[in-house]
């Protein structure tokens, strides 16, 4: 459908955003959706087309959109404080941080609360470098971790980084990219050659007292790179023998996503000294968290407020959103699901072997990387785009990713139910005949 007219001096929303907001900030489609309403899985866009979404406005609405729980105690809230700031009591916070610290493995012990998941990464790292005295970090090639001075100095990819300046000494180890090993070898043959080279980037490239590791249990910007069992329990017992503080940035794969556990780096059996969360803590309501341990939380030496951190709304919306999680085994729902899903797609990458090089994920974060079959698994961007842009013409929202963008990202809310997910595969398969199956 054609971009209709949108008052303000006959220009549509596009060319409006293009003229007040900045180049640099990225829409997907060559006709960017409005969406304007939502119920469960579904969205409607300005033109009244409803659509099956399946990112989730980049994997944030786990429990669906207009979920009565939520909405009902937003609403109640709404009426009665929205906000007082954290120089008073604040009993949803403090609810909340209970029930947060009773979800989460044992070393998250305090919760301080921000608005977005960049800022509860500055959160995770002004303690860590606070406690350890060092502001030597180590991140992760292909990383993601957000869009403000530090986030971006700890993030492995060049589509993200708009600044070389930084506040860090920042080292970037190898990832668990199996599909483009960095040392082209096999799993399980390579005996996971990537989480040992952290001894050698500690040993080559630092000097030595290093604050914190910061990594993604699944890649998410960079297409849902997932690392084998092995990975995350030696990346902590190399942590541990240099003193360096682990901070899971589970922005992504908290909150049941990954159909394993709540937190995607437990279900490796592996606690992190600190934890950052987001996009599903507040089901869209803006609202992230900083956990872990009490004495690194409790480090810094001068005092800390957080305006809007953790108010009265954005608690109360959490409280309702994890208790829902909690409460209805989306974990659970996650991991069914993710199966049919993942499933579907290995269908579709036998069916196109030359075009969709590998199948990943886990519960509901499940992508496909478009590559030719060539040695060097020449990246598709192209046809992501293509297969994207059909899904969208049949009625579904699907994501990318990749440090290419040659990744379709599938994350939907984690209430999706048989027929949601059924319908999707139909259309998904449908667009990947459309740009795949060729004259
Ligand atoms: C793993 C990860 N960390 C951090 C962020 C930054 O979160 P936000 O966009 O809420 O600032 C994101 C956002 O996509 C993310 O995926």
């Amino acid at each position: 459908m054609q971009p209709q007219p949108d008052g303000a001096g006959n220009q549509t929303l596009k060319a409006r955003h293009a003229r007040v907001i900045p180049h640099w900030v990225d829409q997907m489609y060559a006709e960017p959706l409005e969406l304007v309403s939502g119920q469960g899985v579904m969205v409607t866009d300005a033109n009244g087309v409803e659509y099956l979404d399946f990112f989730a406005g980049l994997a944030t609405t786990a429990t669906g959109h207009n979920l009565p729980e939520l909405v009902e105690a937003v609403t109640a809230q709404l009426g009665k404080i929205i906000h007082s700031s954290t120089l008073y009591l604040i009993r949803p916070m403090v609810e909340l941080a209970e029930l947060l610290v009773s979800l989460t493995p044992p070393m998250q012990e305090k919760a301080f609360f921000v608005n977005s998941g960049t800022e509860a990464v500055d959160a995770a790292l002004l303690v860590a470098t606070s406690f350890r005295r060092s502001h030597q970090i180590i991140a992760m090639r292909h990383s993601y971790h957000g869009r403000s001075f530090s986030a971006v100095a700890v993030t492995g990819n060049r589509g993200y980084s708009a600044t070389n300046l930084t506040p860090f000494n920042v080292q970037y180890a190898p990832y668990a990219y199996c599909y483009r090993c960095p040392f082209h070898l096999t799993y399980p043959s390579c005996d996971v050659a990537c989480a040992r080279d952290l001894d050698t980037v500690i040993k080559t490239q630092t000097a030595g007292d290093i604050a914190a590791l910061i990594i993604e249990p699944i890649q998410g910007v960079n297409g849902f790179v997932t690392p084998p069992p092995e990975f995350f329990p030696i990346i902590r017992e190399i942590c541990d023998r240099h003193g360096i503080l682990l901070i899971s940035d589970e922005i992504q794969t908290g909150f049941g996503r990954t159909g394993e556990a709540l937190w995607g780096i437990e279900a490796d059996g592996v606690d992190a000294d600190l934890m950052v969360m987001a996009k599903g803590l507040g089901n869209g309501i803006p609202i992230a968290a900083v956990l872990g341990r009490a004495d690194v939380m409790d480090s810094l030496t001068a005092g800390s407020i957080s305006t809007f951190g953790g108010n009265h709304l954005a608690s109360t919306a959490a409280l309702a959103n994890v208790n829902y999680i909690a409460g209805h085994d989306l974990v659970g729902n996650a991991a069914k699901q993710g199966a049919t899903i993942r499933e579907a797609l290995l269908g579709l990458q036998r069916r196109y072997p030359d075009a969709i090089g590998d199948v990943r994920g886990k519960g509901l974060m499940q992508a496909i990387e478009l590559a030719d079959a060539d040695v060097h698994r020449t990246p598709r961007a192209d046809l992501a785009a293509q297969i994207q842009e059909a899904c969208r013409e049949r009625g579904l929202l699907v994501g990318k990713g990749g440090i290419d963008w040659n990744v379709i990202r599938l994350a939907p809310p984690l209430v999706v139910d048989d027929s949601h997910v059924g319908e999707a595969l139909r259309i998904l398969s449908e667009a990947c005949t459309h740009v795949l199956a060729g004259p």
